[in-house]
């Protein structure tokens, strides 16, 4: 596995594996990989013929109250778990070579930037879609992979490149989860023994919430209440639950169309993240 620090390098490297005309695949993390991210690899790899991974914690989706200082960094670790995954080049720039210190330019999304997660992350998810349109430019990919762990995130994505024409295929894999139900996050390594203990309950909350509506209730407040209230009584608290439409990604009032379930929820200081499908019945 080759490893590139910059954007020149990195278009050197894939100019060379890329010859004859051959399918590249971009997975974009923060690092700290877990099996999660590393899912992301193994479908890439499947997928097309050169696999390019790019590890950076980007300082322009975290706010100023959030954890960039304390987010957790071990790239040695990481690039051995991707050399074993069968990746074929890892990005690793620093803030340095890859924003101009007087960076200026955002992607935004003005109708869903600021709801669930952008709400209480003012910022967030134009600092994520400016990073992955740098990533996309820098790496060319046919085809780019993300998380549905980060369902929010993955419609934004899946939108900007849509809405701009860019001919990027994007591929969504479910989320990967521990034993307990919760899903897989680099976050959930500041979890102090009793939350972790109490944090399997969102997804137990999403599961009854999912058969309750299989069962026949429509009604949005009523199943949301009943999920918040299993995700108290396990000692979370609650920070949005809300039950939306998958193409709007705007909320909706009964599950009369494909929907999605989006949460996060603190439990001690560490907020977490999860969602559910629902399909229209
Ligand atoms: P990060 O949190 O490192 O996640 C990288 C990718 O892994 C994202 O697409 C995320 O949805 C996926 N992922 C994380 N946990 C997962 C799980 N349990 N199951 C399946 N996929 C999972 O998301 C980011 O980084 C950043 O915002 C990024 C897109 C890299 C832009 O900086």
């Amino acid at each position: 596995m080759k490893r590139c620090k910059t954007v020149e390098a990195l278009r050197r490297e894939l100019g060379k594996l890329r010859a004859g005309g051959k399918t590249v695949g971009l997975v974009p993390t923060m690092g700290a990989l877990h099996e999660g991210h590393l899912t992301l690899v193994r479908e890439a790899r499947a997928k097309c013929d050169v696999v390019v991974v790019s590890v950076f914690v980007n300082p322009l989706q975290f706010g100023p109250n959030e954890d960039f200082e304390s987010y957790p960094r071990r790239v040695a670790q990481d690039a051995k778990l991707l050399e074993a995954c069968g990746a074929d080049l890892l990005f690793v720039p620093t803030t340095e070579t890859f924003y101009n210190p007087d960076h200026q330019t955002m992607i935004v999304n003005p109708a869903v930037q600021g709801l669930y997660c952008g709400k209480y992350r003012p910022g967030h998810f134009s600092g994520a879609l400016t990073v992955v349109a740098k990533l996309f430019f820098a790496a060319q990919p046919e085809f780019a992979f993300f998380g549905k762990k980060d369902w929010q995130q993955a419609w934004l994505i899946a939108k900007m490149v849509s809405d701009l024409n860019w001919p990027i295929r994007i591929v969504k894999v479910p989320t990967v989860r521990g034993k307990d139900g919760l899903a897989l996050s680099s976050r959930n390594e500041y979890l102090d023994p009793k939350s972790r203990a109490g944090a399997p309950a969102i997804r137990a909350a999403l599961v009854s919430l999912k058969k309750a509506q299989v069962s026949g209730e429509r009604n949005v407040a009523r199943l949301a209440e009943e999920a918040k209230k299993t995700i108290s009584r396990a000692g979370g608290r609650v920070q949005y639950l809300e039950i939306v439409s998958q193409k709007s990604l705007l909320p909706l009032k009964s599950v009369s169309e494909p929907a999605v379930v989006l949460v996060a929820a603190f439990f001690g200081k560490t907020r977490l993240i999860d969602n559910i499908e629902l399909s229209a019945r």
